[in-house]
C-alpha cells in the first residue's frame, strides 16, 4: 500500500524529541496496561491532571510506542491495536460523529496490522479508498466486516442509533474475534459541547468495560473528567485513575536546560532550577518562559531578567494566551447560566 517513505510517527507529537523530558512513569504505565490487555488483565484508564501538564503528549507517545514496538503486530491474539481519537469541537451531528469515529477506527486497525501508515492519511486514502481497500482485503481482515457494513450504513444514513453502534464497535470487534484494542481518547471534555446533542458519555458505559478493549481517556477540563468518570457520572467506577502532576524540581530543571539549548536561549545551571521553580514545574510554563527569553533576546542569567520575562509573558506572551483562553472559556461557561453579569 505504501507510496511514500514512512514517517516514524503514527501520530506526530508537538514537542521535539530534543526537548521532551521524562514522563517515563506515565508512559510505561500506559504501555504496560495496554499490553496487559492481551491477557485480559486491564481496565480502562483516565489520565487526570491540570491543564498543560503534558497529557496529550503522553497519549501520542504511548500510541506511537505501541504502534512500532510490538513484534507480533500481524498476529491478532498476541498484539494490541492502538487507536487514537480526539473528540473534535466541530462535529455537527451524530452522523458526522459516527462516520468519523468508525472511519478512524478502521484506518488505525488496518495501519497497525500492516504496519503501514498510508491509510491513516485522509488525503492519501479517501473514504471510498478505505471502503475499496477493505472490500478487496476482507479475507485478510475478517474481523472488520461488521465495521465495514456499519460504515457504509452510516454513509447512507440507514442505521438506527449510529452513535451507539459507533462507540461500541471497537469493543464488539475485539470481543468477537478475541483481538485486543486500546482506544486512546483525547479532548474528552468536547463530548459535553452542545454540538454533541447525543449522549456520548452515557453510551460509552458498555464500551469501556470490556477487558478486550480498554479505553484510555484524557482531556482538558479536569472538572468534566472528574465528574463523569471519577465522581457520580455515568462512567463512575469503570476506570482506573492515573493522576499526572507537575514535574519534579529535577526534571523541571532538565527541561529548562534542554529547551534553552533547543530554542537558542541562554541560561545557566544555577538559574535553571529557579526558572523551574518559578513556573511551578509546569512543562508548558517552563518552555514558554524560555522561548520568550529567546524571542526577546534576553539571557536568563539572573532573577531580575526572569521577573521581567515573566512580566512580559504574563501580559502578552505564550502564557498570556493560555490564560486568556482559560478565562474566556470560563466566562463562556458561566454565560450558559446567564450569571456573568451577576458575578462580574
Ligand atoms: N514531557 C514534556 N517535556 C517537555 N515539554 C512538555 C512536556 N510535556 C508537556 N510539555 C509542554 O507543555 C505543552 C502542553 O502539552 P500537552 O498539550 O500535552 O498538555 P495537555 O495536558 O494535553 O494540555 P491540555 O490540558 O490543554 O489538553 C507542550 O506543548 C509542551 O510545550
Ligand atoms: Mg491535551
Amino acid at each position: 500500500m505504501s507510496q511514500h517513505p514512512q514517517p516514524k510517527y503514527a501520530i506526530r507529537p508537538i514537542v521535539p524529541e530534543a526537548v521532551y523530558t521524562n514522563r517515563k512513569e506515565h508512559l510505561n504505565y500506559l504501555h504496560q496496561t495496554a499490553l496487559n490487555a492481551i491477557e485480559r488483565r486491564s481496565m480502562s484508564v483516565v489520565l487526570l491532571g491540570q491543564r498543560r501538564m503534558g497529557k496529550t503528549e503522553i497519549f501520542k507517545r504511548g500510541v506511537n510506542r505501541l504502534f512500532f514496538e510490538q513484534e507480533h503486530h500481524a498476529d491478532i491474539h498476541r498484539s494490541v491495536v492502538p487507536v487514537y481519537y480526539s473528540f473534535k469541537d466541530t462535529v455537527s451531528d451524530k452522523w458526522d460523529f459516527s462516520i468519523d469515529y468508525v472511519e478512524n477506527f478502521i484506518r488505525w486497525y488496518v495501519a497497525f496490522r500492516l504496519r503501514d501508515l498510508t491509510i491513516l492519511s485522509t488525503t492519501d486514502v479517501t473514504q471510498e479508498g478505505v471502503i475499496e481497500f477493505l472490500r478487496n482485503h476482507l479475507d485478510q481482515f475478517k474481523e472488520l466486516e461488521s465495521a465495514l457494513n456499519f460504515y457504509e450504513g452510516f454513509l447512507k444514513k440507514n442505521v438506527t442509533m449510529p452513535e451507539d453502534k459507533a462507540l461500541s464497535l471497537p469493543r464488539r470487534v475485539s470481543d468477537w474475534h478475541e483481538a485486543t484494542i486500546v482506544m486512546f481518547l483525547d479532548e474528552f471534555q468536547n463530548t459535553r459541547l452542545p454540538q454533541y446533542n447525543f449522549d456520548v458519555v452515557g453510551l460509552m458505559q458498555e464500551a469501556v468495560e470490556s477487558p478486550t478493549c480498554p479505553h484510555f481517556v484524557t482531556g482538558s477540563a479536569m472538572s468534566i473528567l472528574a465528574k463523569e468518570i471519577l465522581g457520580r457520572g455515568s462512567l463512575f467506577g469503570r476506570f482506573e485513575s492515573e493522576p499526572i502532576e507537575e514535574m519534579t524540581p529535577y526534571w523541571g530543571t532538565q527541561l529548562a536546560l534542554k529547551s534553552a539549548t533547543y530554542y537558542h536561549a541562554v541560561t545557566s545551571d544555577t538559574m535553571a532550577p529557579v526558572i523551574a521553580e518559578r513556573c511551578g514545574c509546569n512543562p508548558f510554563y517552563i518552555t514558554s518562559v524560555v522561548r520568550q527569553s529567546a524571542k526577546l533576546n534576553k539571557p536568563l542569567t539572573d532573577e531580575t531578567v526572569l521577573n521581567e520575562i515573566l512580566a512580559v509573558d504574563l501580559s502578552s506572551g505564550f502564557i498570556w494566551s493560555e490564560l486568556n483562553d482559560q478565562v474566556s472559556r470560563w466566562i463562556a461557561r458561566i454565560n450558559e447560566y446567564n450569571i456573568t453579569k451577576w458575578v462580574l
